[in-house]
This record gives C-alpha cells, sequence and structure tokens, in this order.
C-alpha cells in the first residue's frame, strides 16, 4: 500500500471543505502540506444544490441585529441549541460574509449595489444572502474551487474516498482511502484530519440530496469511538418537487413561500392557517407535518405551491433555476400550481464538536453538516447551514494556528493491523446487488424512521436493518465505492433508529405519535460504540 503524509487532510469538497482548505492554507504553519480528498468530483455535494441562501447578520443592516438571529434560532431549535454556539456563530457571519467576498462570492445585489436580502420561515427579518437568484450553494463552491485550483499549496485528490481513520489510544493518526477508479488504497498520516463529509439524506427513499450524502464520514468517526449528537435528528422540508418517478427530488426553495407563494391542495385551497398562525412561514418542521397531514388525509401523494401570486418578472428573475426545472416538466410556476411534498432534507444530528472543530478524539475534527456543534438543535433555521459550515471552517484554521502540525517520522505499528484488513489479497469478495440493497434500506427509512415514528414502527426498522445487515457480508474491505457507500449508511441507519427509539418525547424534527408531548428538560443524546444510546441532562 502506498504511504504518504500531510500537515493537514481535509475530507470533502463542499463548502465547509473548500474554505476551511483556503483558510488553513492562508493562516496554518503546514511543513508537511495540506491535502483534500473529495470522493467525486471537486465541489460535487450537498453545498452545490442549496438555493435560498446564506444567514447573514451584517453590522450595517439596520433592521437586524445578532440578538434577533440568535432569539430565532434558539425558537426554532426546539430547545436543544446551545447558547453559546448560537451566539458565536451569529457573531461571526459578518466576519466571514466580508472574507467570502474577498474570495469572490457575488451575492444577489441591488441597482444601487448594495446586498438584497431575502425572507425564509420562522425569521423575523431578512437577513438571508442569495446568489444567482436561487443558485447560492453552486455560487459559492464554484468560486471557493476556482481558489482551490489556483492554489498551487493545495493538494487535492479526486474520486478518492475515505475508508477508515487510524485511531489509537483515543488520539488518530490518520486516514485509510479508496481510489474507486484505480481500485487503489493508501495509507495518510497526519495530525490533524478534518471531516467534512456533509449529510445522510441517501439513506431516505425520498431526498433533496445528490447520491453522495451517504453519512460517511459520520459512520467512520462513529467506527473509530468518537461520540455522535442527536442523531434522532433529521430535518425534512416541506416543499421538494413531486414528479412521479423522481426519488431524489429538486428542492422548491423555502424563499418562494419567503416571496409569499401559499401552499393549497389541487382545488387551491389553503390550510396552512389551521396548523399554524405564522401559516406558510412557520418552522420547517410544522409545514412539513402539515403537508404531510394533509397528504395523508386526502390520500393524495402531494399537495401544491401556488406561486402565481407572486410578480411573474421577479419569479423569473428571483427563481431562474426552479422556474426553468419546473418548465421542463410542463409546469409554468407563473401560470400552474406546483406539486410538491416532503423529503429527507438535512441532518441535524452528527459528529459532537465544540467551536473549534475538535471531536472527542484527539486530531480529529468535524465541520459542516457532518458535525453537531448544537447551533441547530432539534430543527435547523433555514439557511443557518451554510452559514455554520462557513463560520466552523473558520475557526478550525484558527485553532490549527496553536497547534504544532509536524507529522510523526515513523510509521505507528499499532495501526499495521487496522491497514492490513485492507491490503489482503486472499480476501475474495463476491459481487452484490447493491442498487436493490440500497432501495431496500431507503424505504424502510422513508416508511419506519420518517416524519412520524412511534415504539412500533422503530422496533421494526432496527429488525428490518440487522436483516439488511446480514445480507451485506462486509464488515471492512468492499468492492468499490457503492458498497462502501451502503456499509456507512447501514451504519448511519442503526444509529438513527436507536436513537429515535431512545427519545420517547417529541421536539422539532422528532415526532413520536406515541409520545407527542415535549419532556420538560431538555437532553441532548449522545451514541458511542461502547456505551449506546444516553440521553443527557443540558
Ligand atoms: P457537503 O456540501 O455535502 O460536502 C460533502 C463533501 O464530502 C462532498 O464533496 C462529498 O463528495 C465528500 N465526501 C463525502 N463522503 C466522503 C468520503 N467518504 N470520502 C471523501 N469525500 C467524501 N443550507 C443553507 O444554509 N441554505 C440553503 O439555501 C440550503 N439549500 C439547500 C438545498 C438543497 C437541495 C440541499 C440538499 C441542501 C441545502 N442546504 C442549504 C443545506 C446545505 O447545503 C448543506 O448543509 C451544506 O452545504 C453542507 O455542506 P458541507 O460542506 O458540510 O457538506
Ligand atoms: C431552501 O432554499 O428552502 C433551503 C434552505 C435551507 O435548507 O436552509
Amino acid at each position: 500500500m502506498k504511504y504518504s503524509k500531510y500537515s493537514t487532510v481535509i475530507i470533502g469538497s463542499g463548502i465547509a471543505g473548500l474554505y476551511s482548505a483556503l483558510k488553513i492554507e492562508q493562516q496554518v504553519n503546514l511543513p508537511d502540506g495540506i491535502l483534500l480528498i473529495t470522493k467525486s468530483k471537486l465541489g460535487e455535494s450537498n453545498s452545490r444544490y442549496a438555493q435560498g441562501g446564506m444567514v447573514a447578520v451584517m453590522k450595517d443592516n439596520k433592521s437586524d441585529s445578532t440578538a434577533s438571529h440568535i432569539s430565532d434560532t434558539i425558537k426554532a431549535g426546539a430547545g436543544l441549541s446551545e447558547f453559546n454556539t448560537v451566539k458565536f456563530i451569529s457573531e461571526n457571519s459578518d466576519a466571514v460574509v466580508r472574507d467570502l467576498l474577498k474570495f469572490g462570492v457575488e451575492f444577489d445585489r441591488d441597482e444601487d449595489n448594495n446586498l438584497c436580502y431575502t425572507k425564509e420561515a420562522a425569521h423575523s427579518v431578512r437577513r438571508i444572502l442569495h446568489a444567482g437568484g436561487d443558485a447560492t450553494g453552486k455560487m459559492i463552491e464554484q468560486a471557493l474551487c476556482k481558489k482551490v485550483e489556483e492554489n498551487k499549496n493545495i493538494e487535492v485528490y479526486e474520486e478518492t474516498d475515505a475508508v477508515e481513520l487510524l485511531v489509537s489510544n483515543q488520539e488518530c493518526k490518520g486516514v485509510v482511502v479508496f481510489n474507486n477508479n484505480i481500485q487503489e488504497y493508501e495509507t495518510i498520516y497526519s495530525p490533524a484530519i478534518i471531516i467534512a463529509t456533509g449529510g445522510i439524506g441517501q439513506l431516505y427513499k425520498y431526498t433533496t440530496n445528490p447520491v453522495g450524502a451517504t453519512g460517511d464520514g459520520i459512520a467512520l468517526a462513529y467506527n473509530a469511538g468518537a461520540i455522535l449528537q442527536d442523531m434522532e435528528f433529521v430535518q425534512f422540508h416541506p416543499t421538494a418537487l413531486a414528479i412521479d418517478g423522481d426519488e431524489n427530488r429538486f428542492l422548491i426553495s423555502e424563499a418562494v413561500r419567503g416571496e409569499g407563494a401559499k401552499l393549497c391542495d389541487a382545488d387551491g385551497i389553503e390550510f396552512m392557517h389551521k396548523y399554524d398562525e405564522r401559516k406558510e412561514l412557520a418552522p420547517r418542521d410544522i409545514v412539513t407535518r402539515a403537508n404531510f397531514n394533509e397528504m395523508s388525509e386526502n390520500n393524495t401523494d402531494n399537495v401544491y405551491l401556488n406561486a402565481t401570486c407572486i410578480d411573474s418578472t421577479k419569479l423569473a428573475k428571483r427563481f431562474p433555476n426552479i422556474s426553468k426545472k419546473c418548465l421542463e416538466n410542463n409546469i409554468d410556476i407563473t401560470k400552474d400550481f406546483i406539486p410538491v411534498a416532503p423529503a429527507a432534507h438535512y441532518f441535524m444530528g452528527g459528529i459532537k464538536t465544540n467551536l473549534k472543530g475538535e471531536t472527542s478524539i484527539n486530531g480529529l475534527y468535524a465541520i459542516g453538516e457532518a458535525s453537531s456543534t448544537g447551533l441547530h438543535g432539534g430543527n435547523r433555521l433555514a439557511s443557518n447551514s451554510l452559514l455554520e459550515c462557513v463560520v466552523c471552517a473558520y475557526s478550525v484554521a484558527e485553532h490549527l494556528k496553536s497547534i504544532d502540525l509536524k507529522t510523526p517520522k515513523q510509521i505507528d505499528e499499532n495501526m499495521k493491523s487496522e491497514i492490513d484488513k485492507y491490503t489482503n489479497e486472499d480476501m475474495v469478495l463476491e459481487e452484490l446487488d447493491i442498487k436493490s440493497l440500497k432501495l431496500e434500506l431507503q424505504n424502510i427509512m422513508w416508511d419506519y424512521v420518517g416524519i412520524l415514528r412511534s415504539e412500533n414502527l422503530l422496533t421494526e426498522a432496527l429488525d428490518k436493518i440487522h436483516n439488511l445487515k446480514n445480507k451485506f457480508p462486509r464488515k471492512y474491505k468492499c468492492l468499490n465505492r457503492e458498497e462502501y457507500e451502503f456499509r456507512n449508511m447501514l451504519t448511519i441507519a442503526e444509529l438513527i433508529a436507536s436513537s429515535a427509539l431512545s427519545r420517547r418525547e417529541s421536539r422539532g424534527a422528532h415526532c413520536r405519535t406515541d409520545y407527542p408531548e415535549t419532556s420538560e428538560q431538555c437532553k441532548h443524546s449522545i451514541i458511542t460504540r461502547e456505551e449506546g444510546v444516553l440521553n443527557l441532562v443540558k
């Protein structure tokens, strides 16, 4: 097996990974260089598909304040957001936005060259920056990719999957990676490994997430013994485009509701007033359950979003990609209702970190959607995710300034047996029908660990996941990327289902029909490989 060493290794090239690579290269002494590895092409990620925008509490936006943003975030978080985290991220938002502008990110501006702000659900003011109309993620990601590509000091491995973290005595020493194109493994040693591998949407039958969102980094961290937090909290977006046969669903941004669109049935009858006085702009979990309930009661596969009340020129300018995608499906959003339904969208749980990105394992860091900083609590406020990605990427770079990033001269002998699991040439692996196994898992998660949960459903889910595990005879070495992803998906599915079973209350996105009340004590759940799920009193 090939060996190499770097002062820092970043896994993932979404906005968290790209921005952290740039900030670390800019600010930190890196005697052995910096490596960014990504399992697809550079920049392919959830980040690329972000539409609505990024929260920006700018000092010169007189109608906004960090106090207001903190209060909105905490209200949406259903009692699980950590005040210090929310404050830190909100207060650093002005600085990171200014830095992103320097990196060439072009947020949309008005005729007087002022930044444009939009509003989304549960925000009390317009504070969301957008770019390219409804292509915010793509615009940020492209600007950062360009800078990474131009930067000769940042080495990039594409088409390379991290498959195992090398940890001994609670210290992360490196990572085993697999190049899917040439089918080769490499061991990379580093004193600082940063997981920026994004979310888990692909575990569900219906999702807004692209194919790579399989929870890899979270599964790797769990296998390595790291503490995970709030794994039961999966956010379902209320309005994904519901076209027959399309299970990876295109998002119809919340910003469309922010600009005035209404949810209704096929006859145009609105229903959100029955569920919440904030109607279409109630927090995401409430709107999702409302749509789900309307669909169940009326036995339909979708509800509708009526954007015809918005000026057609404004619709075309603000939402060019949504307009185009709908037109490709014969829906003219200036005249027709848009069929929408909920879909798995974002993961509030993940690898527990502090504000420096540190996990419970020395030398292992996590940022972005793979981490659980305590910002989002039980229900993420729209457009807070991109902000968290960039603030935490900035902050991990600040932290690494104070760390000695020299790599060890000698290979750690304790690691040899871990690495041998991947180099064993005698192991003959037969091909498996991964596509069918993956579909089976996605159906289980949607039907039994979805928007509404109960003890019966979750217990059945765990049985089914265990049966599925028996059909997948791999523990370590796999045949290809799809198998590695499926291995990780099984790990995460079990963790979500068992955490959801342990949380006997309803809170934010976690809704138990058998425990509809929120328990008075606010608790985070944590889960580790050794100890299983524990509920912690805050
Ligand atoms: P990602 O962007 O998902 O990047 C993860 C990276 O890790 C990818 O490059 C992937 O290939 C790589 N990777 C994964 N596993 C491995 C492995 N084993 N080895 C190597 N590489 C690996 N949030 C907002 O704040 N505002 C929005 O408007 C918004 N809109 C959204 C719209 C859609 C359709 C979606 C899906 C999400 C949206 N979100 C939005 C959420 C937000 O986009 C994500 O939470 C955020 O972009 C996550 O960024 P990240 O860098 O943590 O992960
Ligand atoms: C959206 O545009 O509706 C998504 C925003 C988000 O997920 O934060």
